[in-house]
């Protein structure tokens, strides 16, 4: 075997392990929008920085025996004594103190600078219930209900109370904070705060089923007046339809099988297994990130949800077309 042979292998490997790690920059943990995320890519660096010193200082002397195989001692003339000493200061000593500090800095440092706020401390609260698969969005204290994007003011302390109501969840917006999981009857806390205003994109990272890679979100940050102009148009209820075909559509999502599920504020729509609809229009993505809102996304996703997302809830509606577009102009009027 040559020297080159093994790099052949490495350097391919080495390329992908970074190229796999860096994938949508938008959700790199290593560019942090909260001082919570600041916190932990700090803890990564030193801790890559104090692996990278142990897996050279390995390196050295597994290359130093190489390069001396055919002599005996070591360099300086050290004998038997000497080397169990190294063997102990750098098998025993150096790890206990270099992993005790890592367990202190992290423990003590990282852990405590993104840990849920102080009750009271935060200046807003937000509820997210994890579903199979989708995110369930509530501002308490408002009749505010939305789907799968969070809004939030930026710069602010946010309280996220963390809920499921089925299976096992875990939020995660690695921009912004650590995960938190989310546990049937069990709610946990954390907290949300972004420097800047902007798209935080998240996702659910603890296997929940079969959807469970489509279950993703945005936490998206505003600033503050522009938040509380979204919060109080978004705590209003559905205006009427307009249009005829958008009224002729209300009617059908109401005698369907939609207002059994969903909920269209004002309305007599009040189903509560799926998403809130009352302003699914104004949403940016639909199916938890799975589909653009688009008019074009909107009719295949209500035409056929088991195309786009296997195994979720939603029934395949057999409507005539003009029910179907009529439908669909309704829910495009949910601004
Ligand atoms: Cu929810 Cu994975």
């Amino acid at each position: 075997m040559t020297a080159g042979s093994p790099l052949r292998f490495a350097i391919p490997i080495a390329a992908g392990t970074v190229l796999l790690a860096g994938c949508g920059g938008s959700r790199d943990v290593l560019s942090p929008g909260s001082p919570q995320q600041d916190k932990i890519s700090e803890l990564f660096w030193i801790t890559f920085a104090g692996s990278a010193i142990g897996l050279g200082a390995v390196a050295f002397f597994l290359l130093l025996g190489w390069f001396r195989r055919n002599r005996s001692g070591l360099p300086g003339g050290g004998g038997e004594r000497a080397g169990n000493a190294i063997v102990i200061a750098l098998g025993v000593a150096v790890p206990i103190v270099v992993l005790s500090g890592l367990f202190w800095y992290s423990d003590l440092h990282t852990i405590e600078a993104t840990a849920a706020p102080a009750p009271g401390s935060a200046q807003l609260q937000v509820e997210v219930t994890g579903r199979q698969w989708f995110w369930d969005v509530r501002y308490p204290g408002t009749s505010a209900a939305t789907a799968n994007e969070i809004h939030i003011p930026a710069r602010t302390n946010v309280e996220l109370i963390a809920k499921s109501a089925d299976v096992v969840h875990s939020f995660w917006v690695p921009r912004l904070n650590r995960k938190i999981d989310m546990i049937p009857g069990h709610p946990n806390r954390i907290l949300l705060h972004a420097d800047k205003p902007g798209i935080y994109p998240g996702r659910c990272s603890e296997f929940c089923g079969l959807q469970h890679a489509n279950m993703q979100l945005l936490v998206i940050a505003q600033p503050p007046a522009e938040f509380q102009r979204w919060l109080s148009a978004e705590s209003t209820p559905a205006r009427p339809p307009a249009s005829a075909a958008a009224t002729h559509g209300q009617a059908v999502f109401a005698r369907g099988a939609c207002g059994g599920c969903h909920t269209v504020r004002g309305t007599a729509a009040d189903g509560e297994l799926g998403p809130d609809l009352t302003h699914v229009a104004s949403r940016m993505t639909l199916a938890a990130g799975t589909l653009r809102n688009t008019t074009g996304d909107l009719a295949a996703w209500v035409a056929d949800p088991h195309r786009f997302k296997p195994g979720n809830r939603m029934p395949r509606l057999l409507l005539p077309s003009q029910d179907f577009g009529d439908l669909i102009a309704y829910l495009e009027s949910l601004r």
